[in-house]
């Protein structure tokens, strides 16, 4: 916690800003350490502060080492204001992406300082994850691995989606996640076709392919893992999707390194999608970072102009989807390393037929 800290300071020293102000709970807790779910940062050159109410005075105490704890008195807002004029800053950052206009108001009312609205000054530091990140996150990867293989000793025709989703969530509780990551998609059949098809109340037919998409949410870091697997044969065109997104899911994830840009990336998997005539099923970037939050930068897409280094951790998601056919959507996490990526999620990708 101390050199990210240090981190934010330089940073805020860089941009000649007093003292910023953090209310993201993903940044709230990558900073302090704080589980809970109210409170906010105040942190300058000399001060670090957690502002929270009566419910969490303790747990912040334990949790916050590095933090004095102040036990908010009127708002948050109020004992914001008092900090500020006691460390006479006069510039006040705040997180522009996560303050509500509320919010704002209330800022402008309690506190004398100037406001800077600031994007991305804890999320650039986060970007680059540390050991105990790492081995965090290779954890959560690992419960996503054991879930996917438990359950494709589960799936039958017969079953509804849901009830695919719901065994996956207590198998990773039970394994020690907090919760699944996002809401669980278990996509059958027709239903395959949408990229973001969370599980329904269909039941799985023999012939369909099922795309499973989840990930585990274990202490404070998120792991996302897809896999698409056939109950029964497939048809002919289901075989070629699959092989299809198969091949362009291995080609990136080998080709993927350091000095390259997001952009560079997708378009491994992208050209090849193209090649193969599917270039019009694949509406989404390659893959998103990965870490407190499930989506986080960087952005492997079109639009990811940022250059991958070692220490970050993204998804390699190549997907096609061909309305009232089917789709198949495959994903590893992984991690940037000097040479190339390290693979975080370890399931097979083979086509798998299940449920027999
Ligand atoms: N796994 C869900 C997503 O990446 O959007
Ligand atoms: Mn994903």
């Amino acid at each position: 916690m101390k050199k990210r800290l240090e981190k934010l300071r330089q940073t805020l020293k860089n941009n000649s800003i007093d003292a910023v102000f953090i209310k993201s709970p993903a940044n709230r807790r990558y900073l302090s350490g704080f589980t809970g779910t109210a409170g906010a940062l105040f942190i300058s050159q000399t001060k670090a502060c957690l502002i929270t109410d009566f419910r969490y005075i303790q747990q912040a105490q334990k949790q916050c080492r590095e933090f004095e704890i102040i036990e908010q008195t009127a708002s948050i807002f109020a004992s914001l204001g008092k900090l500020v004029k006691e460390t006479n800053a006069h510039l006040l950052g705040f997180e522009k992406e996560y303050l509500t206009y509320a919010d704002y108001e209330l800022l402008e009312k309690n506190t004398e300082a100037e406001l800077r609205a600031v994007e991305g000054l804890v999320e650039e530091i986060r970007l680059f994850k540390d050991e105990e990140e790492l081995s965090l996150l290779k954890e959560a990867a690992s419960i996503a691995d054991k879930a996917f293989d438990h359950i494709t000793k589960f799936i039958k025709p017969g079953l509804k989606e849901i009830e695919v989703s719901n065994e996956l969530e207590f198998f990773m509780r039970k394994q020690g996640a907090v919760s699944s990551s996002f809401d669980i998609i278990v996509a059958s059949g027709w239903r395959s076709a949408l990229p973001h098809g969370v599980a329904s109340n269909k039941a799985i037919e023999s012939g369909e392919l099922v795309t499973l998409d989840f990930g585990a949410y274990y202490k404070g870091y998120c792991s996302d893992i897809t896999r698409t697997v056939a109950v029964g044969e497939p048809s002919g065109e289901l075989k070629k999707i699959y092989q299809t997104v198969y091949e362009a899911q291995l080609k990136a994830v080998a080709e993927i390194k350091p000095g390259m840009s997001g952009v560079e990336a997708d378009a491994i998997a992208r050209e090849y999608i193209k090649k193969q005539g599917y270039g019009n099923y694949f509406g989404h970037g390659l893959g998103h970072g990965l870490g407190m939050e499930v989506h986080e930068g960087p952005r492997l897409s079109p639009k990811g102009n940022r250059k991958l280094e070692p220490g970050m951790v993204v998804t390699v998601e190549p997907g096609v989807y061909v309305p009232e056919t089917g789709g198949t959507r495959i994903e590893d996490d992984i991690v940037i390393t000097k040479q190339g990526n390290e693979k975080l999620t370890h399931s097979p990708k083979e086509i798998m037929i299940v449920g027999e």
